[in-house]
């Protein structure tokens, strides 16, 4: 049975371009935007066309550039800010325009000073006037994690009568649990009229570290697009991470939901991405972190040295990383020892390693890593007569 494709919506040019200190220019993003369509990503935000000429330029040349992608420009319920992003567009082959308001209490009343009526009437003008520029147009509902759901319902409404062809649902705060986010997902294809014109979208933030489960709910609750960066970078504690919805959906076949992404060029998108924008990857980032597939202690690199799925469940192969890296630390055993000694040309009888070991544990426990190098100099200096196999 041929699985449900989730859309990915990649946003790392807008949202996560958003992150102080990660700005790119025109040519940076063009390679960006190369490597994401070879990816497979289905829609490229490529930037908010109207917030300066530099970004006007980056979208318009993302937009001649790549051939099978959507690309998206970010606008607010503005007309100028729609005329730009729809000039900034002209040449794309799959234009889609992004435009959207706060909907929720805090921010009608406060951002807004006005009502919820008058919120819907903006809406659904943004979307009519996008209209008159491009077939697919995107609607934001800014704040949806904190938007009452009843209303919530009536604005997607009336942007779908208007003409919206995709609703996103941002969790704008990260404030949602994954349980309430699915729920309003449901709700809404429970309620809203006309929802089978449009495609749901999650955009879920990470403040809470839920974003990506928060995305997964949604998409196991019938949204069919996810908006997510390249190493979850964005605003604030940033996106939900591309990597990360990819493979939990490949991981869970069950779900029977895919997306269109090349799995194989994750890691090497991730680095990518990391050095242009300047933004190191935390070493424990599921997926793409530098640990992500080490073993360091002792018990774990003993399983995974015998059968590596006792202690991993993706092969990072899969996932465009060579190996699984077995790190020697004063928490290492024998078999990582034996291992990586083996590596370098050594192998070592039981007599000869319970001696080494010794020696090994003496220099690890004054040192963070044991690196090839030393394992070399301990066996070399060790009082066994051990032969390389590796001429010197
Ligand atoms: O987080 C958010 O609500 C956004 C919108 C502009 C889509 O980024
Ligand atoms: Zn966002």
């Amino acid at each position: 049975m041929s699985k449900d494709k989730v859309q990915i919506f990649d946003t790392t040019l807008r949202d996560g371009e958003q992150v102080p200190g990660c700005k790119l220019d025109t040519t940076q993003k063009l390679i960006i935007a190369e490597r994401l369509e070879e990816l497979g990503v289905d829609i490229i935000e490529a930037g908010f066309p109207i917030s300066s000429p530099g970004d006007f330029h980056s979208v318009s040349e993302i937009a001649k550039l790549v051939k099978d992608v959507t690309v998206c420009g970010l606008t607010r319920a503005v007309k100028k800010d729609i005329k730009v992003a729809a000039e900034a567009l002209v040449h794309a082959k799959r234009p889609r325009i992004h435009t959207g308001i706060g909907t929720s209490e805090s921010h009608i009343k406060f951002k807004f000073n006005t009502t919820q009526e008058k919120i819907i009437e903006r809406a659904v003008d943004a979307v009519a006037y996008a209209k008159t520029f491009v077939e697919d147009v995107e609607f934001f509902a800014e704040d949806a994690g904190r938007t009452d759901n009843e209303y919530l319902a009536r604005v997607c409404e009336a942007v779908i009568a208007a003409g919206a062809t995709v609703l996103n649902i941002p969790d704008t705060t990260g404030y949602c649990l994954p349980e309430e986010y699915g729920q309003k997902i449901k709700y809404l294809k429970e309620n809203v009229k006309g929802i089978d014109k449009a495609i749901l979208s999650c955009h879920c933030h990470n403040d809470l570290g839920l974003a990506t489960a928060n995305s997964i709910s949604g998409a196991i609750n019938g949204a069919r697009q996810i908006e997510c960066t390249i190493n979850g970078i964005g605003e604030r504690a940033g996106n939900t991470s591309l990597e990360e919805v990819v493979m939990v959906l490949r991981q869970h076949p069950n779900l029977n939901i895919d997306t269109n992404i090349n799995s194989q060029l994750l890691y090497s998108t991730s680095q990518m991405v990391s050095q242009k924008m300047g933004m190191p990857v935390q070493p424990n980032k599921a997926i793409v972190g530098s640990n992500a597939f080490a073993h360091s202690s002792g018990i774990h690199q003993d399983g995974v040295i015998k059968q590596r799925e006792t202690y991993e469940i993706i092969d990072p192969k899969d996932v465009g990383v060579d190996q699984s890296s077995i790190v020697l630390t004063a928490r290492s055993g024998r078999a990582a020892l034996a291992y990586r000694a083996k590596n370098i040309g050594y192998e070592l009888t039981k007599v000869q390693l319970d001696v080494v070991y010794d020696e090994f544990l003496g220099f690890a426990d004054k040192h963070k890593e044991v690196h090839d190098a030393d394992i070399h100099q301990i066996i070399e200096k060790s009082p066994v007569d051990i032969v390389s196999s590796v001429p010197s």
